[in-house]
């Protein structure tokens, strides 16, 4: 569904719950990343895209002072949110994206006013698509609309705060900061050191980056992400640099053997990953269509076998992907997002996108006995206010 017709949706499912219309309807949306994958907390580069699939919120000023009322219009639930006190963890679960961020506005200093909302998100939950940074950088645009701007790059570190300190996943930076910045028709080259960002067009008409969700539900709170970051940590402590972003493949060859097995293999992955992300940024500017391709499944091979954050279904569908080939319009597929389930991310040819998407589908479901979501995106505009 279109932006337009989504925030019209719960423009009305707000009007038929509080019996007005809302003066704020505020979207920001969820993420692929193309490239650059368990990069950005090692201060590398990232290229995602924002995605035509949005968390929506529709608010007003709320005739109750002291708390915000929530209604989720998908799943019908209520949340409440005290805030004439510092906001705290609370039920129901999901409200706690919202909650950490009305802390980090509280935190700098905002004096939050009493508001009615009704949201909803088209962005797939446990997909990998970033459903949470969606609906934390939705909450912090809606906080931007009733209070004041702040700086997009200040509200993206707001949102990672509140997925670390009230959602417990050590995340990175790239998912609030793809959904806070994207910009229509563009990827995001991020440098997640100096947090420069380069927007890089990605507008030619012949082709299309399609999503396929395994639909087997990816779990960052386990403990692997965490995980993974503690290795990196340790190589690159034992490589003697600040981050794995100074070390390079020479370097690590040499140090091979004062590194465990498993963490040179991490440290493979992520030194091997920023800089395919660099050359694939470039061959996105050529429109090199086929070398973009073959980083994507270079990368997808080193997260299977180096990092460990793959499953079968994922693998199953680059499998998939890579038998259809060039000949049936497929460039190049990797997993996207942290792993261990979730979607995959396939570049391919436009014209060849409904035969592409069919024998995905068909293929998958005859593997694993079930049924992939599909669908294209072209690169989406990052957090909007469309009503203010
Ligand atoms: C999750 C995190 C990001 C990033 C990716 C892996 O999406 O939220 O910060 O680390 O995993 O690239």
């Amino acid at each position: 569904m279109k932006l337009k017709e989504l925030a019209a949706q719960v423009a009305a499912d707000f009007q038929k719950h509080y019996g007005r219309p809302p003066r704020w309807i505020v979207a920001a949306p969820g993420r692929v990343n193309v490239i650059g994958e368990h990069t950005d907390y090692n201060d590398g580069f990232v290229l995602p895209m924002a995605i035509e699939r949005y968390a929506v919120m529709a608010a007003d000023s709320a005739a109750t002072p002291g708390k915000i009322s929530i209604y989720d219009t998908h799943f019908k639930e209520n949340a409440t949110v005290d805030i004439t006190a510092p906001v705290t963890k609370g039920q129901p679960k999901w409200s706690n994206y919202i909650r950490g961020v009305l802390a980090g506005f509280q935190n700098r200093g905002v004096t939050i006013p009493a508001l009615d909302v009704a949201f909803t998100s088209t962005v797939p939950l446990g997909g990998g698509l970033s459903s949470s940074a969606a609906l934390e950088v939705c909450t912090a645009t809606l906080m931007e609309a009733v209070t004041k701007p702040i700086d997009p790059i200040e509200k993206a570190l707001l949102a990672q705060k509140a997925e670390h300190e009230f959602a417990g996943v050590p995340c990175g930076i790239m998912d609030q900061f793809i959904s806070a910045l994207g910009r229509e028709g563009h990827l995001l080259l991020l440098d997640c050191r100096t947090r420069k960002t380069e927007l890089v067009p990605m507008s030619d008409p012949s082709v299309e980056l399609l999503v396929v969700n395994t639909n087997v539900k990816h779990e960052l709170g386990s403990g692997e992400y965490a995980k993974r970051r503690a290795e990196c940590e340790e190589a690159a402590r034992i490589l003697g640099v600040k981050s794995l972003r100074d070390a390079t493949a020479d370097q690590l060859e040499k140090a091979k053997g004062k590194l465990s097995e498993v963490v040179y293999r991490r440290a493979r992955h992520v030194i091997g990953e920023i800089e395919r992300t660099v050359h694939a940024a470039e061959g996105i500017r050529e429109s090199n269509w086929p070398t973009v391709g073959q980083f994507m499944y270079a990368s997808h091979d080193a997260l299977r076998d180096d990092y460990e954050v793959s499953c079968k279904e994922l693998d199953m569908v680059v499998d998939i992907a890579s038998e259809i080939g060039l000949k049936g319009g497929v460039y190049g597929c990797r997993m996207t997002g942290g792993g261990f389930g979730g979607c995959c991310v396939a570049l391919v040819k436009a014209s060849a996108v409904p035969e592409i998407s069919k024998r995905i589908a068909a293929e998958y479901k005859a593997r694993t006995g079930i049924d992939a979501a599909i669908f294209a995106s072209r690169p989406a505009a990052g957090a909007t206010i469309v009503k203010a």
